[in-house]
């Protein structure tokens, strides 16, 4: 096995798999296109809110951060890991540019006698990797699926310990080499799902979408409760002790939100919808979603009076991360607001930098010491 391997996108997600399979004995390659961002990594400052990056990267001796995707060639590098950026498109779907560019690069790189491997690490509509099969066939290229199941916050440390390790792979010995990059780098010892490309991409979002279901599923039982005067929390708890369901995820609480759940939900819908099979668990949960903030929004109205500052202990949409796409506590603290009420809003500087730009004036800010508060 090749001890060479590149990334291609060094953001959240590629920095961190960079990372790992460096301390895991690979010689990496980092190919990142943004070059302030780059020049930022390489000048030994730069600061990661997500836990370990900064001081694994200090630490790394055999990473190598380029923007130059011709080392591909000049190392003889036979795995490439693609982990660029896949915005959501206004209609649910994913919108594959980023890997597009990638894709006409890797194209007009010098031909191989060797095959050369691509892993799609991005987010993708299903069907997707198919389609970039054919295209990079051409220069003899195989591609595969194989998303990452992380938190943000937890990045490192979720690569390390994965539940599953997902494998949609172009053959089976490209599937193997796959594997094997996993168990040199992972301390536990993950179940490798191994299937055919469209099986893995509708894998990830239908375990997405599961996870939202369960969480709207907790917070509509959550409010029927609360409503008719019954105790949310001692309900979930039970029913969550029924080891057919568990309890993860089953807490009554903010609805779902961030940069995953609600577009792996939303585009497994919209694949559905391309199948002509509408696919309404998909709808329900968005829908749920809403209607739970709204339930949020006027207990919280009943609950103070007027006159009452209203206090949100971190508005990111989860606790020990920056990020607040798609927030909905976030959501709450701004309808509170924009109704009149007196909202403070405590979070980390860089949470509260994001927040004075999008919402000048709207409410009153106050630094928290730690995001773990
Ligand atoms: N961040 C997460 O928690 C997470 C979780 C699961 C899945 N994903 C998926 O992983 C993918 C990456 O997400 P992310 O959050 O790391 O995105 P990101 O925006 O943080 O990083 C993408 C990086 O790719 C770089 N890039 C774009 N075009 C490039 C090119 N042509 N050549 C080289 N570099 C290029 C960008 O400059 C950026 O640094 C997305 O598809 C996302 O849906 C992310």
């Amino acid at each position: 096995m090749q001890n060479k391997i590149a990334i291609v996108g060094v953001g959240k997600l590629g920095l961190c798999f960079a990372l790992n399979l460096e301390r895991s004995g690979y010689e990496v390659w980092g190919i990142e296109a943004n070059l302030d961002y780059l020049a930022e990594l390489n000048s030994g400052y730069f600061e990661s809110v997500e836990p370990e990056v900064t001081e694994l990267l200090d630490a790394t001796t055999n990473l190598h951060l380029t923007s130059d995707i011709d080392c591909l060639t000049t190392e003889s590098i036979t795995d490439i890991f693609l982990m660029v950026a896949t915005p959501s498109l206004a209609d649910g779907g994913y919108d594959h540019t980023q890997v597009e560019r990638v894709a006409e690069k890797l194209l007009a790189l010098a031909p191989s006698t060797t095959p050369r491997n691509v892993y799609v690490g991005c987010t993708t509509m299903p069907g997707y990797c198919n389609q970039l099969a054919e295209k990079l066939a051409a220069n003899n290229f195989t591609v595969s699926y194989n998303p990452e199941f992380i938190s943000q916050g937890a990045i490192i440390h979720d690569q390390l310990y994965p539940d599953q390790v997902l494998i949609g792979e172009a053959n089976k010995k490209v599937g193997d080499r796959l594997e094997a990059i996993y168990q040199r780098m992972v301390k536990n010892k993950p179940v490798y799902c191994r299937m055919d490309p469209l099986s893995s991409e509708i894998t990830k979002l239908a375990t997405n979408c599961f996870l939202t279901t369960k969480i709207s599923f907790a917070n509509s039982i959550g409010d029927l409760a609360t409503k008719s005067g019954a105790n949310p929390d001692k309900i979930l708890a039970a029913i969550g002790a029924d080891s057919r369901i568990g309890p993860k995820y089953l807490g009554y609480g903010f609805g779902f939100g961030g940069p995953c759940f609600p577009r792996d939900n939303r585009a497994l819908g919209k694949f559905g919808n391309q199948m002509e099979y509408p696919l309404r668990l998909s709808m329900a949960t968005d829908l749920v979603n809403d209607e739970h903030f709204e339930f949020q929004l006027q207990e919280m109205l009943n609950a103070n009076s007027p006159e009452a500052e209203i206090v949100f202990n971190g508005v990111a949409y989860k606790k020990g991360t920056s990020q607040i796409t798609e927030s909905q506590q976030l959501r709450l603290a701004v309808a509170l607001a924009e109704k009149g009420r007196k909202v403070i809003v405590r979070d980390m500087p860089e949470v509260l930098v994001q927040i004075g730009k999008l919402y000048p004036n709207l409410f009153k800010l106050e630094e928290r010491v730690s995001v773990a508060d």
